[in-house]
């Protein structure tokens, strides 16, 4: 019983929100858009090519890029590219950072874009 609990615990943790663990193939151009394939949810692995603006979901908040609502980050950051990180722990993990160069004067900025509201709902990104 007390096991059970806490894989079940592991999984919805490690699940929560993360787009990065159910999208491949993922491309940003230079205006903000994320292209992907993300998996539709239907149980037979079958995946999607989905699309959104990141400048719907992300933006500059004079000191790093923030989870922020048509926040249109590209207007303040350049350079813009898409880093998966693998952690192993405590629990394995795929992460999506978002690495760009942003502000005046330009600093490197990073976003793990796993931990905002960016995420794949049967296929289609949505924040
Ligand atoms: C696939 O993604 C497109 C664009 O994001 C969306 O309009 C469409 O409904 C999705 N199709 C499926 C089967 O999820
Ligand atoms: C972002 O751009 C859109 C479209 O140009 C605009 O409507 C919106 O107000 C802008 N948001 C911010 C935070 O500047
Ligand atoms: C992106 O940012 C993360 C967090 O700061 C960092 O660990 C990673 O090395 C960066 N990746 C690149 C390619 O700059």
């Amino acid at each position: 019983m007390k096991i059970s609990a806490v894989i079940f615990t592991l999984i919805g943790v490690s699940s929560a929100t993360s787009w990065g663990a159910d999208c491949y193939d993922e491309k940003l151009d230079a205006s903000g858009l994320l292209t992907a394939n993300c998996d539709a949810g239907d149980g037979q692995g079958t995946r999607n090519a989905t699309s959104i603006d990141l400048n719907k979901c992300f933006g500059w908040d004079g000191q790093k890029i923030a989870d922020m609502p048509n926040g249109n980050y590209s207007e303040s950051c350049t350079d813009c590219t898409l880093n998966r990180l693998v952690y192993r722990l405590p629990i394995y993990k795929k992460q999506v950072w978002m690495n760009c160069t942003c502000g005046e004067p330009a600093v490197d900025a990073a976003l793990n874009t796993d931990r905002t509201r960016l995420d794949n709902v049967y296929g289609v990104l949505t924040c």
